[in-house]
């Protein structure tokens, strides 16, 4: 514990903090079978998932509503090892920064434009005080430099390659230009993730970008499982 009673960085080790220099496979769940999500995540992570993405919309935030903690906690029951990163589409995520630790999550991304830099920092440091990473998320039209006075806050930062809301989208290539801008700021230990229309056709881009967390939906959930292995390993490069 730092003097202020909140855990410092160094006492966090997750897969985010352990940077083995290869990029991550991030299946974004949102794409699986919501009627079969416990044995299709297993699926994944045997197939090499380096982690799952869960996607959480308020119908506020974004116009479209997705699911909640209890996803989480089934997820952690079904899957006690797995590394679960939590992308909070929400407007009011200091609401939910607990239930969502408490359900197991291992990471919580925030948005940048809900709130101050003042507010955003402090909500990196509850999540930090609960043990976990935090994140965040930039969306296409929001200019980079908002991330400036909050970034070495968090540690990761989330590139959004679409415009929140749903999978299935095309990526927007000029995001590419943002996550250069975000890698030329933070070298390692700083997590680069991008997300929204991600799949083995543009992964090489979004790596040589600086990309190192590469969240994927349709490309992967919407394959058929034999070729996840596959696809798994082009995300990583
Ligand atoms: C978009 C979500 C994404 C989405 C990605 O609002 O944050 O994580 O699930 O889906 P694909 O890969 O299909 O674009
Ligand atoms: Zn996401």
């Amino acid at each position: 514990m730092t003097p202020s009673g909140s855990t410092s960085v160094g006492s966090i080790s997750n897969l985010f903090m352990r940077s083995s220099g290869r990029a991550l496979a991030a299946p974004s769940i949102l794409a699986a079978d919501f009627g079969d999500m416990a044995r299709c995540c297993e699926q994944a992570i045997r197939a090499g998932a380096d982690l799952l993405h869960v996607d959480i919309m308020d119908g506020h935030f974004v116009d479209n509503l997705t699911m909640g903690p209890d996803m989480v906690k089934a997820l952690r029951r079904a899957l006690p090892a797995s590394f679960l990163d939590v992308h909070l589409m929400v407007t009011s995520p200091e609401l939910f920064v607990e239930p969502f630790a408490t359900a197991g999550a291992d990471h919580l991304t925030f948005h940048v434009e809900i709130a101050e830099p003042a507010p955003l920092r402090a909500l990196a440091d509850r999540v930090r005080a609960l043990g976990k990473t935090a994140g965040i998320a930039i969306n296409p039209p929001t200019p980079v430099e908002k991330l400036w006075p909050v970034a070495d806050a968090f540690e990761l930062v989330l590139v959004m390659s679409v415009n929140p809301g749903r999978g299935g989208q095309p990526f927007i290539a000029e995001t590419l230009v943002k996550t250069r801008a975000v890698r030329e700021r933070f070298g390692p230990p700083m997590r680069v993730e991008m997300d929204g229309g991600i799949g083995p056709a543009n992964a090489g881009a979004v790596r040589d970008a600086g990309c190192d967390v590469l969240v994927a939906g349709s490309s992967f959930f919407g394959q058929p499982s034999e070729k996840w292995a596959e696809i798994a390993a082009s995300l990583r490069g």
